[in-house]
């Protein structure tokens, strides 16, 4: 039998609520069609923004956003996207299918849907803006954060006001390009970390703002990158990154092949699986590396970029990116949720890739309407952890073989939240059997135990708009307290969190 135990008293670290965050960029059908419809559109809307897309994701809980890229952030020059719509420039979109990009989605309509997508009353929804260090210039980046922040007289401060906007945005994440190593300008990491301390320096906090620097970090593996980096911009006498980013992709196949979104079997299920388990392995191997130059853990890993990729859905544009979502992205999100939960020591953020119509999105969009995917109802089910202190989990789990070798077949993350409720979250990626867990709260003698589920018939299964509830949550009740433990029966390709009052 499976073990998992969980020391309710272990715990002195908040798992960031920003770890359950969003990217969403200008490719393909995110922006345009996902978000934006334009105030003249029969889809109903608030100023341009959709309403239904905005109370699913408000619902969840969306603690940030990062936008406007990605690649396209690197080749992105903000004063295009403000000022009368009509009079914006038009760009070419060269990253993602070659299409005009009109700009009618700029800086006041991106603040204003992060102001729509939060809740009155929480935190607000952060918004995250990844400046363009590839092609643009420090005047570029440092006047936008003037754009965004500064309230008082300034020749950036009289232009947001002349287009409409009074009060400053307040705008904390700030990332100083993206993927400099690749599409973000080809840069050694040398030359980036160099740049990264220019562009940064003029990054400038004003008021009551606290610009929160965040530096391209590595490319998956890429280890030699985050040792330069940390080398150049950490040390004795301070940081000089607030955070360090990661991306990392979870694709079953060959770049040139990646494997389709629904159809696929057994053995692509567990590939994908084990590469959605690697995210452990890169998350500790970086921290070792950051530990060295700053071993009070102030830079956060922001883990800007993850999930699954897939070959475009038959029939799109390959420059979009449009793929389904089944039953496997919600296991490879349980997966990844319960990594950064349990290494929240070290990890500030993580931003889903990429929220609509892209990559592992939460949502999909085809006109008016639009359906929710199996990895919107993870996102629902763990939101339960955001902020709330992280215990220590010990894992002893069933092996699930895979070719020559094996994986655990169970992942696990705790939490307990203000009220003293404790939070599990378990997944099982045993495509045939169920998986008996005795786990065991230390000291704890259990009253009540409710929990929810996602899982399927099919390890293919996925939501369509017209059938948008094959994988949704379910209540779970195979969560028996047996004297001081508990006994847990977790379903064969199932996500579940049980909720643990003592
Ligand atoms: O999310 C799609 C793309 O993947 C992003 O634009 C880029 O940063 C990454 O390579």
């Amino acid at each position: 039998m499976n073990r998992v135990v969980i020391n309710p008293n272990g715990g002195n670290k908040k798992i960031s609520r920003h770890i359950y965050g969003h990217f969403s960029e200008h490719l393909g059908r995110c922006i345009y069609g996902g978000f934006w419809v334009g105030e003249d559109s029969p889809i109903p809307n608030v100023r341009g923004i959709r309403k239904d897309v905005v109370a699913a994701l408000k619902k969840i809980k969306v603690p940030n956003l990062r936008w406007p890229g990605g690649c396209f952030a690197d080749e992105y020059h903000w004063k295009d996207g403000i000022g009368p719509r009509a009079e914006r420039p038009k760009m070419v979109n060269t990253h993602w299918g070659g299409v005009t990009e009109d700009n009618s989605f700029g800086t006041h309509e991106f603040l204003d849907l992060c102001e729509q997508l939060s809740e009155p009353g929480l935190p607000r929804c952060e918004p995250y803006i990844c400046g363009n260090v590839g092609s643009g210039t420090v005047q570029e980046l440092s006047q936008w954060v003037e754009y965004c922040n500064f309230d008082g007289i300034s020749p950036m401060a009289d232009l947001r006001k002349k287009n409409g906007r009074d009060a400053p945005w307040d705008v904390r994440f700030w990332g100083i390009g993206n993927e400099s190593w690749g599409c973000g300008g080809n840069m050694t990491p040398e030359f980036y970390a160099d740049n990264y301390r220019r562009y940064a320096t003029y990054a400038r906090n004003y008021g009551k703002s606290n610009v929160f620097k965040i530096a391209c970090g590595p490319n998956d593996s890429n280890y030699e990158w985050t040792r330069v980096l940390m080398e150049k911009t950490c040390g004795e006498r301070g940081n000089l990154i607030d955070g360090l980013s990661l991306h990392y992709y979870t694709v079953p196949g060959e770049w040139s092949h990646k494997g389709s979104a629904t159809e696929f079997g057994e053995g692509e299920w567990l590939i994908t699986m084990r590469k959605a388990y690697f995210m452990d392995e890169l998350l500790r191997k970086h921290s070792e590396i950051m530990d060295k130059y700053d071993p009070k853990k102030k830079a956060g890993i922001v883990v800007d970029e993850w999930g699954t990729w897939f070959d475009v859905e038959p029939g799109t544009n390959p420059g979009f990116l449009y793929q389904q979502n089944s039953l496997r992205d919600a296991l490879v999100a349980g997966i990844h949720f319960n990594i950064f939960n349990n290494h929240a020591e070290r990890v500030f953020m993580a931003n889903i890739a990429q929220t609509i119509n892209v990559l592992q999105s939460i949502v999909l969009t085809e006109g008016g309407r639009m359906v929710l995917t199996p990895t919107y109802h993870v996102f629902d089910m763990y939101k339960v952890h955001q902020d709330a202190v992280k215990l220590p989990v010990f894992v002893e789990s069933d092996d699930v073989r895979l070719g020559f070798g094996t994986l655990p077949a169970i992942s696990a993350s705790a939490s307990i939240d203000d009220d003293d409720r404790i939070h599990v979250s378990l997944t099982n990626i045993d495509l045939k059997n169920d998986q008996k867990i005795s786990l065991d709260i230390r000291g704890l003698s259990a009253k009540s135990v409710s929990g929810s589920i996602i899982t399927s018939a099919a390890m293919q299964d996925h939501n369509t708009f017209d059938k948008p509830d094959v994988v949704g949550i379910a209540k779970f009740n195979d969560a028996v307290i047996s004297g001081s433990k508990l006994t847990v029966t977790l379903p064969a390709k199932s996500v579940v969190t049980l909720e643990i009052a003592g």
